[in-house]
Parts: C-alpha cells; structure tokens; sequence
C-alpha cells in the first residue's frame, strides 16, 4: 500500500466490525531511536486464541463477502519489510490491540499519508463510536477525542457536515503544529 494510513484506516475497520465502541488510535514518530509506529486499541469482540493463531494467514476471514482477508496479513508483510513488526493481543469479549513497528527511516516505509482524511472518513462512517487519536512526534503530542467534542455538542450528530468540516481541520492543524507531514 502507498500509504499507511490505508493500513490504519483497515486496522480501525476490523474494530468498527468487531462492534466495537471505543477505539484508540496512537501513533508514535520518533527519530531518534528510528522507530514508527502505531497501535490501534478496541473494545470489540476480540479473537480466540485458536483464531488469533491463524489470523496472519491470508485466508483467513469471518467475512463472507470475499474469501480473504488480507487487511492483517498486508500490514505484517509491510512491518517486516521494514525490519519491524506486528503485535496482536486480543482476548474474546474485552478487545483487541494491533501494535505494528516500522524502522523509521527504512527506504520502503511508506509515508503516514492523510490521517485528518482519515479520521473522517471513520467518523462518518461511525459517528456512534468513540474515537480517542494520539499522535506523538519526537516528544511532542497532540490528542483528539471525540468524546470532548460530543460533550460540546450536547446531540448534535458527529456526522454533521459542518463538524466534519471541523474535525478534519482540527486534526490537520493539530499535526501540524507537532510538524507531523
Ligand atoms: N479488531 C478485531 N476484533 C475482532 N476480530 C478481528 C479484529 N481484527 C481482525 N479480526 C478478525 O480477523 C479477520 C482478518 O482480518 P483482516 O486481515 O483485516 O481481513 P478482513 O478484514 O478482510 O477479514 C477478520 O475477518 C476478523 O474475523
Ligand atoms: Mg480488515
């Protein structure tokens, strides 16, 4: 994949279809010790630990629409190319947590790509979820919730095209001012 947002955007899909209601989203740049990395945290249906066990195998899938599932097996495949890793641990009926680990500086890393496109694009998909990101950039963090902003909100629907609006560009200047490209 070109871009790893397109992995995360997959990752906090398999949450949002293990019906999750809350899904945590952090992902940490620090070049000094030349390590990225992200980890997606739900509160969903979680996985067996005979499943958890052939997940990473691409034919694996509860879905039934296509035979394989790839989303996991990709991210894997990408991690390791970049001498990282994928970590999943998940329990059934408390969640799953997916943590993957790239060399920062690795020649094939991809570049993050659009996470404030990201983020709305699963909010409105999901606007009953609650999303918590963190994005932390060489010390330096910048946090959105939308658990705030539903408070603020008080009933106003999370897909409203003006709060979209707005949280897409909360987001992107949030990452900006962390110097998050
Ligand atoms: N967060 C999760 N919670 C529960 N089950 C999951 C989660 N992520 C993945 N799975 C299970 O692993 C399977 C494989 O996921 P994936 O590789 O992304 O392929 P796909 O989403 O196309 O099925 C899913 O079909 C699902 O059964
Ligand atoms: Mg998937």
């Amino acid at each position: 994949m070109k871009e790893l947002s397109l992995h995360i955007l997959d990752i906090i899909q398999n949450s949002v279809n293990a019906g999750a209601s809350i899904i945590e989203i952090e992902i940490e740049e620090e070049e000094k010790e030349d390590i990225f990395r992200f980890s997606v945290k739900d509160n969903g249906c979680g996985m067996s630990a005979d499943f958890l066990r052939k997940v990473k195998d691409p034919f694996t899938t509860t879905r039934t629409t296509r035979k394989t599932g790839l989303g996991i097996p990709l991210l894997e495949a990408a991690a390791v190319q970049c001498g990282g890793r994928l970590d999943i641990v998940s329990e059934p009926g408390k969640g799953t947590a997916v943590t993957a680990v790239f060399q920062n500086s690795h020649i094939d890393r991809a570049p993050l790509g659009d996470m404030a496109q990201t983020m709305v694009t699963v909010i409105s998909g999901s606007p009953e979820i609650d999303f918590l990101y963190t994005h932390i950039k060489n010390g330096q963090s910048f946090v959105f919730q939308t658990e705030d902003l539903r408070r603020v909100l008080q009933g106003v629907p999370l897909d409203t095209p003006e709060i979209i609006g707005w949280i897409e560009e909360a987001v992107r200047e949030g990452l900006a001012e962390i110097q998050v490209k």
